[in-house]
């Protein structure tokens, strides 16, 4: 046998899933592609962050009053730049844009699809050397082709996207995404420049032993989320120790652990931010689709299914709790003791 190193690239596995939807004429493929593309850019520049002068802030503020660093804006125009140039999207919807992007030349006014994206997720861990990441989420437009997006292509339910995904840019480089076959993994090899397949089916345990959450915040929490942390401190008598408490401010990489190993990552609503921190189309949605099609799940922790939520706004914040299976169901048993009510 000749001896060879052949690993199943990113484009051939989009190529073997297509063949799933009979009639899709490649163009989702196409646009994944750009976006592994966009990514390879944004993790070049990431990863000479302490040698250009890339770091800290851009001063500069987004619409949700956040200051940008640099690294935002960089991996924002990259990303957009990159996609818009497939002419299949009508236009982008972004945490760093404060309204949507519309494409109005003549390829992109037909293109079937909008994306939202939050460019680069955790931004504010760059000039400390720790991971951060990309999310991105796709939907077939409601507006006719031939015509300008609206808003409205973008406020649609999360159970309408047709793909979602994050790249991860840690120890090394990954890209996760669901068509809606599944939670798949790829892997950057930076000596031929491709992702490589890791994973083709995710599935996250059911149960896990680690909660992810930002516990300086512990006096604002619901009663319900107070109860459960104490129920994940306890010590448990097969293992002799509590759950492990992990959480490192990026929600891609705090979620990609979990996703791996099991466990919960919480964002709860606080009395000062009933609608927590983290945003419903860019984060929250594209999120819970790679977890429920791993086999986890993702509700707002009063009930709702995140992906069954209405949105009204592209910069909604919605409470989050995604993670294992019945890890989120406890939560959620905790949290209806005190529904008011
Ligand atoms: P971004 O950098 O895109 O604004 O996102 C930061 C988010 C998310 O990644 C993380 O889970 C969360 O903010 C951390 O917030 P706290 O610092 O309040 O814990
Ligand atoms: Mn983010
Ligand atoms: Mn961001």
């Amino acid at each position: 046998m000749r001896p060879s190193y052949h690993p199943l690239t990113l484009n051939e596995v989009i190529i073997q899933q297509q063949s799933a939807f009979p009639y899709a004429k490649g163009e989702l493929s196409q646009l994944l592609s750009h976006i592994a593309v966009a990514a390879k850019v944004v993790n070049k520049k990431i990863n000479k962050a302490g040698l250009v002068d890339i770091t800290g802030g851009a001063d500069n503020v987004n619409i949700q009053g956040e200051a940008q660093q640099k690294l935002d804006i960089f991996a924002n125009n990259t990303f957009i730049a990159s996609i818009k140039a497939t002419g299949i999207l009508g236009g982008i919807a972004s945490e760093e844009d404060d309204e949507i992007v519309i494409f109005d030349d003549d390829l992109s006014l037909n293109g079937k699809y909008v994306l939202c994206m939050d460019p680069l997720d955790g931004s504010s861990n760059i000039d400390v050397n720790v991971s951060v990441g990309t999310i991105f989420s796709i939907y077939r437009r409601i507006s006719p082709p031939g015509t300008k997006v609206v808003i409205d292509d973008f406020l649609q339910e999360g159970t309408k996207q047709v793909a979602a995904g994050y790249i991860i840019y840690g120890s090394s480089t990954m890209m996760v995404y669901t068509t809606g076959l599944g939670t798949t993994s790829f892997t950057l090899d930076p000596s031929i420049g491709e992702f490589c397949l890791t994973e083709k089916f995710m599935e996250t345990p059911e149960d896990g032993k680690i909660y992810s959450i930002n516990e300086g915040n512990y006096a604002k929490f619901p009663r319900g989320i107070k109860d459960y942390l104490k129920y994940c401190q306890k010590v448990d008598e097969k293992t002799n120790r509590p759950y492990s408490s992990r959480y490192i401010g990026s929600l891609v990489a705090d979620f990609h652990r979990n996703l791996m190993k099991g466990g919960i990552f919480l964002y709860p609503k606080t009395e000062s931010n009933p609608k927590g921190k983290l945003r419903l189309l860019y984060e929250c949605n594209p999120i819970a689709f790679l977890a429920e099609q791993a086999g986890g799940t993702a509700t707002d922790g009063d009930g709702n299914r995140i992906m069954e939520i209405k949105p009204t706004d592209i910069h909604q914040r919605v409470p989050f709790i995604v993670g294992s299976k019945n890890m989120v169901r406890k939560v959620e048993e905790f949290m209806s003791k005190y529904y008011e009510k």
